[in-house]
């Protein structure tokens, strides 16, 4: 059985999406559960385009051994020599040169022929090869080119050392067909296709990257781009859950595996939802909160009597909670590790105190705690672990009569504690008010929501705002039983962020 090569852009294509931005430290917690979830290829990032974009890519192939480590270069000296600078420490360094071959860049956007692209696509990929045999290269806008002139491009860098030859459809304009004839005529038109593997990266502006690249695995391309949740530019990127699971769940028709390790994949999902603030829709294929619940009658009774009536996939192949027991408050440390353990969360002594007394609390406040809870409180633990400010008390006061006050008390990054107050609006504006006047960081809030985690009145709410600050936007998540504590720790949660990337930037 043949095996196609899970190359995964979560880190590069994925962050690229508007107000996705990852600090250094939540890129290489991605990474790890990347490398447990099995894929071949981490395209760690684009490291030319930011000093903490470079940053990332080296640390992450410092520490994580398993993956390739790729990074991305346009066809330029430069980003070739700094993308090298950043992957050459991993076990497994790759090189991603690319660059537009269509008319339409060509013309409009590069304003070169096609001759002198044909040239700088083979003299840049000889130039990456001096450093490392591992090279790919993608000739941008591919599905917009005349096949002719891509099989041009393909035979001249595989010549010069290419190793991995990438057709993205950038624009997510292709159909299934017509693309899978793309990939079928350079499989039978490039002298030397023998010597590369041929990879797909479609783009989902007509949903149908997944479709895409499926079609493109039956005519024989072996390495597909994708992201976790489908995260990317614009409509975002083949989501890898959804051709990891169609691959295994039709193995019938495809007759290919993949080496990764299903029963990560919904702790990836639930990871770069939580940290990158995009949340997942409840009906999305494989990871959405309803793909494996059954509402109509018809259906539920079929699944009690045999699930595969109605369920195509074993949900716990996906690595979603088997059980739903419920811990309460006299449930003690060994109950809460071995939940912790079937969740697949392994913390260190320290990190398992701090969510073990939070479990405490919150089973003090709610009747039953869920594993949904439970994900919910190590992610609030985690969050405030590299935090500047810290939130320590607040006290909110409002009412319809009253004039809504908070009181807000912080500790700054010496250990210092700071307190002060404010009126606003409403009760979370105040809070919001009260803590600019402590950290004194202009931003703007332009989004704003809350949901709960579980049913009932003792639900905890999560929060997830954004802010911008000079053109970025940061992503910032609380949770508590109390919304307007959840409001607090999530607008610390922004500015901490907004802190760190300041910092990093110098
Ligand atoms: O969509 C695209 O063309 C890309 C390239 C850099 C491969 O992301
Ligand atoms: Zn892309």
């Amino acid at each position: 059985m043949d095996r196609v090569i899970i190359f995964d852009t979560t880190l590069r294509d994925g962050e690229q999406a508007a107000g996705g931005t990852l600090n250094i430290q939540e890129k290489l917690q991605i990474a790890r559960q990347l490398e447990r979830l099995g894929v071949d290829v981490i395209e760690a990032g684009f490291p030319i385009s930011s000093p903490g974009d470079f940053e990332a890519v080296r640390l992450i192939a410092r520490e994580v051994r398993t993956p390739v480590i790729c990074g991305l270069a346009r066809a330029h000296p430069d980003d070739i020599d700094r993308a090298w600078e950043a992957v050459k420490e991993a076990e497994h360094p790759r090189i991603h040169v690319f660059l537009s071959a269509s008319d339409v860049h060509l013309v409009y956007q590069l304003k070169k022929s096609r001759q002198e692209v044909l040239q700088t696509s083979r003299a840049m990929v000889a130039r990456a090869k001096k450093y490392t045999d591992d090279i790919e290269f993608s000739p941008m806008d591919a599905s917009r080119t005349e096949p002719e002139y891509i099989y041009q491009i393909l035979e001249a860098v595989i010549d010069a050392g290419a190793t991995t030859v990438n057709i993205p459809d950038t624009v997510g304009y292709a159909i299934p067909e017509e693309f899978g004839n793309l990939i079928e005529g350079i499989l039978n038109n490039v002298p030397n296709i023998n010597r590369a593997v041929v990879s797909v990266h479609c783009h989902n502006d007509l949903g149908l990257a997944v479709a895409n690249s499926l079609e493109s695995v039956r005519r024989g391309a072996r390495q597909v781009e994708c992201t976790i949740n489908g995260i990317g530019e614009r409509a975002g990127n083949a989501s890898l859950e959804e051709i990891v699971m169609a691959i295994r769940t039709r193995n019938d028709f495809f007759d290919l595996a993949t080496k990764v390790d299903t029963k990560q994949i919904y702790k990836a999902s639930r990871l770069v939802s939580e940290l990158t603030g995009f949340v997942v829709q409840p009906n999305k294929a494989i990871v959405g909160a309803n793909a494996f619940s059954h509402e109509s009658g018809i259906h539920q009774d079929g699944v009690i009597k045999m699930p595969i009536t109605y369920e195509i996939m074993d949900p716990r192949t996906v690595g979603l909670p088997a059980s739903s027991l419920v811990l309460g408050k006299l449930s003690g440390r060994h109950a809460f590790k071995e939940r912790l353990a079937e969740l697949g969360y392994s913390l260190s002594e320290e990190d398992f105190n701090r969510a073990f007394l939070a479990f405490k609390e919150l089973a003090d406040k709610k009747k039953g705690v869920t594993d949904r809870d439970i994900e919910s409180l190590v992610a609030e633990e985690q969050r405030t672990v590299s935090e500047t400010f810290h939130l320590d008390r607040i006290q909110v006061s409002c009412g319809d009569r009253g004039i809504p006050t908070a009181a807000v008390r912080l500790i700054d990054p010496n250990g210092q504690v700071l307190a002060d107050a404010a009126l606003g609006t409403g009760p979370v504006d105040a809070v919001y008010q009260a803590i600019n006047r402590l950290v004194g960081v202009p931003n703007v809030l332009t989004e704003y929501s809350v949901k709960s985690v579980t049913e009932g009145i003792d639900a905890i709410g999560e929060v997830l705002i954004r802010i911008e600050s000079a053109g970025i936007t940061y992503t910032g998540r609380g949770a508590d039983t109390d919304v307007i504590v959840a409001s607090a720790k999530a607008y610390m949660n922004a500015l901490n962020r907004l802190l760190g990337a300041k910092k990093a930037t110098g």
